[in-house]
């Protein structure tokens, strides 16, 4: 990983939107592009690859919300700094992103080895280079999801497994938007 943490770069690099500028398909956008989130500080932040979530209206802010596994070093570090990122990039970078999935930086290296650029926002928070929108989030609200709280039965099947170890029970994490940056 490369570092690119200058104020000066950060906005010649990315423009800043409103979030009701964003022009993305938001199923696309989360579900089949996925993104990537980071929290943390400069010098000790992690990030991992999301498929699921969303984007909306909450407590009168528009918001962005993620589902996390209680496990997720992540989650733990967006719950002690209140602030992160979510990074969504071309496709030509899937490779880098599904590597921030494929192991916990809890007992792994792997922000130094992924091969993309950290960038620090005017705000202090890090994201990449290589994002081509990148959305701050300040957190909001963090909800447990009981097993008992999903009524289908796809969600019960797709589900009752990972419930049987507490570490995957679902935690449903909204932040709202305070700045959306696009590429330039
Ligand atoms: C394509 C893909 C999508 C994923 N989506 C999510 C997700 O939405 N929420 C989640 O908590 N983990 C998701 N993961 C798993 C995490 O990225 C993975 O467990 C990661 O290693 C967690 O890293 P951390 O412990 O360093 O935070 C996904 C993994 C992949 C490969």
């Amino acid at each position: 990983m490369k570092q690119d943490s200058t104020l000066v770069n950060f906005e010649q690099l990315f423009k800043q939107i409103a979030p009701e500028d964003i022009n993305d398909n938001v199923f696309t956008l989360v579900g089949k592009d996925f993104y990537v989130v980071t929290a943390g500080k400069a010098n000790d932040y992690n990030s991992m690859v999301a498929s699921g979530g969303g984007m909306g209206m909450t407590v009168t802010k528009p918001h962005t919300w993620c589902i996390f596994p209680t496990n997720r070093y992540t989650l733990e570090l967006i719950q002690k700094e209140h602030r992160y990122t979510l990074s969504y990039f071309p496709d030509e970078y899937k490779k880098q992103m599904l590597f921030l999935g494929s192991k916990s930086g809890r007992t792994s290296d792997k922000m130094n080895e992924v091969e993309l650029t950290s960038v620090q926002t005017p705000s202090g928070n890090i994201a990449f280079r290589e994002a081509r929108l990148i959305i701050e989030c300040k957190l909001t609200q963090i909800s447990d999801a009981n097993f008992d709280d999903f009524y289908s039965p796809e969600a019960k099947n797709y589900l009752r497994e990972p419930y049987q170890d507490p570490g995957e029970h679902r935690k449903y994490v909204f932040g709202e938007i305070t700045h959306v940056w696009v590429k330039r």
